[in-house]
C-alpha cells in the first residue's frame, strides 16, 4: 500500500530522473519518486543487482517498499539499467546516491562518486542539475562543480535524512527537505519535487546543507553517548535509568526520542560521519572535542558491556559458551555493517568465548562474523548450555519469549540485557540473575 502523503506532484512538475546509486539511499529514493509521478531511470554497476530489480524483486528490506517497485514499473514510471553515462542524457536531475565509505584514518572515501561524476560529464543535458543525496564531505558540491567544469550545469545539496527499516515512510514524510546551491531558483526546482510531502522546505547554499547533514548525525551519536553515561552514572549511584531518562523526556528541548541505553550506537551511517565530522574539523584547525568524546565512549560501552559479561561468568571468558540475542546495528533491519552487537561478539571471541548467536533476520554465516559465532535459527536453540545470555539488539519478539524454556536451556540462569529490553522483575520472579544498563 502507498504511504498516504505520496500525492503525485502536479503535471506541470513532473521531472525526468536518474539516480546513480540503487542501494539503501538510492532504491527508496527511486521508488518514492516515480510514486510521485517522476519519470526515474535507477542505475547501479551492480548488473545482477539491476536485473532483480528490473523483474520487480527488491534488493533492500523496506517496508513498502516492494509495492512501490511494483507499481513504478507496471506504471513505466521507474527503470533499472545497468550504470551508463547513457542513462543520464535525458535526464533534468540526477541524483547522486553512491557509496562514500569510510578509510582507515576516518576520512571519507569520495572516489566512487567522483569516478561517476567524471564518467557522467560531459554527457548532461545543458540545464541539467546535479544533486548529491549520499552523505558527503562539506565542500564536496564545490568540487563536483570543478570536476564537471559545465557552466550550463548546477549541482545542489539536498542531503537525506531518513532511517533504515523507515525509509519509505521517512522519504514521504521528512521533517524538511534541505535543499543547497547556489541558484536559489535551482533550490526550489528540487525542493518542488517533494513540495507533496508538506515538509518545510530549507534553501541554502550547498556547504551549509552539507554541514545539516554531519551536524545531525553527529549531534545524534552525542546525544546516545550522554544517554549511555546517564544509564552508566545510574549504576553508580543506585538511581533508575529508565525513570531518570523519562524524567528527562518531559523538557521538549530534551526530547522522548532516541533516549533508550544501548551496547553502543552504531550502523553504517551515524559511526562513519561522527568520524567524518571529527576528520574534517581537525583539517580545518579545529578539534571538535564533544563528538571525538561521543566515539571514545561509545568505545568504552562496548568494553562495558563486555565486562558485564565476563563478569556474569566468573571473570573469565575464554571456553565459555555466550548466547546473543540480536547481530544488527538496530532491530527492523538485516544490516550488520557497524553493528556494535558484531563488535562485541568480535571482542568476546577474541578473548576465547564460544557464541551461539540468534537474530530475526541473520539467518546464517555472514563475512562480517568472527570464526567463534555460530548462527541459530531458533533463539532457544542459541541458548542451549550456555553460561550467560546476551541481548544485543531490541527486537520486539524477544519480550515475549518463553523465559521458562530459556532457563532450562541455559546452563546458568544469567542475562545481560544490553538494550534494557527485556523485564527485570518478571526475570528475578524466575531466578534468573538480570543485570541491565543503570537498573537497581
Ligand atoms: C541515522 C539517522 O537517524 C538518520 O536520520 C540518518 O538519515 C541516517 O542515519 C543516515 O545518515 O543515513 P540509521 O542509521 O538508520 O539512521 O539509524 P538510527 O535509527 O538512527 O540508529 C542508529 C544507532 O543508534 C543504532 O545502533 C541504534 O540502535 C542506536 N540507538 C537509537 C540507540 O542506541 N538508542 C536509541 O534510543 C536510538
Amino acid at each position: 500500500m502507498m504511504p498516504a502523503m505520496s500525492k503525485v506532484a502536479g503535471e506541470r512538475d513532473l521531472a525526468a530522473l536518474t539516480v546513480l546509486g540503487a542501494g539503501y539511499v538510492g532504491l527508496p529514493t527511486a521508488v518514492c519518486l516515480a510514486a510521485l509521478g517522476h519519470c526515474v531511470v535507477c542505475c547501479d554497476i551492480d548488473a545482477s543487482k539491476i536485473e532483480s530489480l528490473a523483474l520487480g524483486v527488491a534488493t533492500v528490506s523496506e517496508e513498502g517498499l516492494q509495492e512501490l517497485l511494483d507499481d513504478g514499473i507496471s506504471s513505466g514510471r521507474l527503470r533499472f539499467v545497468v550504470d551508463s553515462a547513457e542513462a543520464v542524457e535525458t535526464a533534468d536531475m540526477v541524483f547522486l546516491c553512491l557509496p562514500t565509505p569510510q578509510l582507515e584514518d576516518g576520512s571519507v572515501d569520495v572516489s566512487i562518486l567522483e569516478a561517476a561524476v567524471h564518467r557522467i560529464g560531459s554527457r548532461l543535458k545543458s540545464g541539467a542539475v546535479v544533486v548529491t543525496k549520499s552523505t558527503v564531505p562539506m565542500g564536496q558540491a564545490q568540487k563536483i562543480c570543478e570536476i564537471l567544469r559545465r557552466d550550463d550545469v548546477e549541482v545542489v545539496s539536498n542531503p537525506e535524512f531518513l532511517r533504515e527499516g523507515h525509509a519509505i515512510y521517512d522519504t514521504f514524510h521528512p521533517e524538511r527537505i534541505v535543499v543547497g546551491a547556489r541558484d536559489p531558483d535551482v533550490a526550489e526546482r528540487v525542493g518542488k519535487l517533494w513540495s507533496t510531502t508538506g515538509a518545510p522546505l530549507l534553501i541554502t547554499d550547498p556547504i551549509t546543507a552539507e554541514t545539516i547533514k554531519y551536524a545531525s548525525n553527529a549531534f545524534l551519536a552525542a546525544k546516545l553517548s550522554f544517554v549511555n553515561e546517564v544509564a552508566n552514572l545510574c549504576e553508580a549511584v543506585g538511581a533508575d535509568s529508565e525513570g531518570v531518562l523519562h524524567g528527562m523526556s518531559y523538557d521538549h528541548r530534551i526530547g522522548a526520542d532516541y533516549l533508550n541505553p544501548s551496547p553502543g550506537w552504531g550502523g553504517p551511517c551515524l559511526s562513519k560521519d561522527a568520524h567524518a565530522l571529527v576528520n574534517i574539523s581537525k583539517e580545518f584547525g579545529y578539534d571538535f572535542a564533544m563528538v571525538r568524546t561521543a566515539i571514545e565512549v561509545n568505545e568504552r560501552q562496548m568494553d562495558l558491556i563486555c565486562e558485564k559479561i565476563r563478569n556474569s561468568v566468573g571473570g573469565v571468558l575464554a571456553g565459555r559458551v555466550v548466547a546473543v540475542w540480536g547481530l544488527t546495528f538496530k532491530a527492523g533491519t538485516d544490516d550488520l555493517r557497524n553493528s556494535p552487537a558484531v563488535e562485541i561478539t568480535r571482542r568476546l571471541a577474541v578473548e576465547g568465548a564460544i557464541i551461539q548467536a540468534y537474530d530475526p533476520s541473520v539467518q546464517s554465516q555472514r563475512p562480517e562474523l568472527s570464526e567463534n559465532v555460530t548462527v541459530h535459527s531458533d533463539r532457544y536453540e542459541a541458548c542451549r548450555n550456555a553460561e550467560v545470555l546476551v541481548v544485543l539488539t531490541e527486537w520486539e519478539e524477544f519480550r515475549s519469549s518463553d523465559f521458562d524454556k530459556v532457563s532450562s536451556e541455559l546452563a546458568q540462569p544469567n542475562i545481560v540485557d544490553g538494550r534494557n529490553a527485556l523485564d527485570p522483575a518478571i526475570l528475578r520472579r524466575l531466578a534468573f540473575r538480570y543485570v541491565g544498563l543503570g537498573r537497581p
